[in-house]
């Protein structure tokens, strides 16, 4: 599609979920594969999972899907990948996640869950790089999302749709993650809009208010994977302590390196949870 083109998402006529439809039927044509049952969203340090869990039947740039657009940073992969499970299962493997700080809108932040619910996933996992709050944790540890507070005052959602968020990231599939790891702290994900991190006093209020966790995804998209009627299991890898809890300025290559340190050992972990789902 030429730049100049305008992107399907952002017709104020188009339906989103006739879009993800058509999406999920270029999946199907250019993976061959033309059912998932789980969805998995690959966030910063969280690429190699992709390996571990399974046989890769297919890998498809994003950008030839309908409406997917290109990752806009470096440590972001534009990929799609259908993996086939030991057990005999299809996941979607998403490595090209659209941020609501790319000011695209929050359509493009939805399309790849509403995709993955029209492939027919049933399960959406959602995986990150974030700042830790709590001063016991430390760069490289994994943390589950036991629930969020979506600080983006906006909603994926259109019109009167008033959607429950209680059990949004399903405590039936925390219980199976802790089955798998029963050291896994949880946390509550705080959504900034980003893309710039947080003064040390947001990260104070972020702490005031219940949050454990800051980052620029997740929230979001969870609210519409629960809209597309998915259970949500969500990771963040704690990339850094969050600004003013670390003493250190932050910088997106310290996210990334220690992304990459720990991927080995957390995308060990992702895989054996997606088995066991
Ligand atoms: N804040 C927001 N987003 C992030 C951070 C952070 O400290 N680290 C990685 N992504």
């Amino acid at each position: 599609m030429p730049e100049t083109a305008l992107h399907p998402l952002d017709d104020p006529n188009a339906d989103p979920f006739a879009i993800a439809t058509q999406a999920a039927a270029d999946i199907a044509r250019l993976t061959g594969v033309d059912h998932h049952d789980i969805a998995l969203t690959l966030g910063s340090g969280w690429g190699k999972a992709a390996e571990l869990i399974g046989e890769t039947i297919a890998t498809i740039p994003a950008t030839e899907v309908t409406a997917f657009s290109r990752p806009a940073l470096d440590g972001h992969v534009g990929t799609l990948r259908s993996i086939r499970t030991p057990g005999g299962r299809n996941v979607l493997v998403i490595g090209a996640r659209t941020h609501y700080y790319e000011g695209h809108g929050v359509r493009r932040v939805a399309h790849s869950v509403r995709t993955a619910a029209a492939t027919g996933a049933k399960i959406m996992v959602l995986t990150n790089g974030a700042g830790g709050i709590r001063d016991t944790w430390k760069p490289g540890q994994p943390v589950l999302i036991s629930d969020h507070i979506n600080l983006t005052a906006d909603s994926p959602l259109e019109g009167a749709t008033f959607v429950d968020l209680t059990d949004l990231y399903a405590k039936r599939l925390r219980d199976i993650a802790h089955t798998i790891d029963p050291n896994l702290d949880e946390g509550v994900y705080t959504q900034f809009r980003g893309p710039h991190y947080e003064t040390p006093a947001e990260v104070q209020m972020a702490k005031a208010i219940g949050g454990h966790i800051v980052g620029m995804s997740t929230a979001l998209e969870a609210i519409a994977a629960r809209e597309a009627g998915m259970e949500i299991l969500g990771f963040s890898l704690i990339t850094n302590l969050a600004a003013g809890i670390q003493q250190t300025p932050l910088s997106h290559a310290e996210v990334i390196e220690a992304g990459r340190e720990a991927e080995p050992v957390i995308s060990a972990l992702l895989a054996r949870v997606i088995e066991a789902l």
